[in-house]
């Protein structure tokens, strides 16, 4: 797609644990740009938290309300905009996404899930099983990461410091 000339500075995308929200706010210092989190966004304007949202009105519905958000928020935001980590599920995100400049910040399954499991608000991970969850969940969204993303960053070594640094070098 031909680069679009408004919307976010740049975009991060990645599973659950990939850092998303540390990466995010550090960029956002490095950058002097607001940060926003489309899953901020759908707990201000629902009232109540995404772990509700999923038990009350179900996962279908959740995604409804992220598409809604994210398209919200890249028509609107200049800043650094971090997405929930299900937002590509969407064909519709992902071709509205095409032309932004997209990065994707990976994680092995071993170290997500050893992430993710210091917060346990996520409703996604609260099965029997979480690193079978996790590693389920890497197989279905990882081709949709790179199918969005023009720059990929492997986290599981990096320090944040150094992560924000090298994506606003890429952006
Ligand atoms: C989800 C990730 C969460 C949040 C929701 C669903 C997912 O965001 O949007 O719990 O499907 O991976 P984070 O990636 O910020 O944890």
């Amino acid at each position: 797609a031909d680069p679009v000339t408004t919307g976010p500075l740049v975009v991060l995308v990645g599973p659950p644990g990939s850092g998303k929200s540390s990466v995010g706010a550090a960029l956002a210092r490095l950058t002097g740009t607001p940060l926003r989190d489309t899953d901020t966004d759908i707990e201000t304007r629902a009232g109540t938290t995404i772990a509700e949202i999923f038990t009350g009105r179900g996962e279908p519905a959740f995604r409804e309300l992220e598409e809604q958000a994210v398209a919200d928020a890249l028509a609107e935001h200049p800043g650094v905009l971090a997405l929930g980590g299900g937002a590509v599920l969407s064909a519709r995100t992902r071709a509205r996404l095409a032309g932004h400049p997209v990065a994707y910040l990976s994680v092995s399954a071993t170290t997500g899930v050893q992430r993710v499991g210091l917060a346990s608000h996520r409703p996604l991970m609260v099965g029997v099983n979480p690193r079978a969850t996790y590693r389920a969940l890497l197989a279905d969204r990882v081709p949709l990461y790179r199918e969005v993303a023009r720059w990929e960053f492997a986290t599981d070594t990096e320090s944040v410091a150094d992560l924000a640094r090298a994506v606003a070098d890429a952006v």
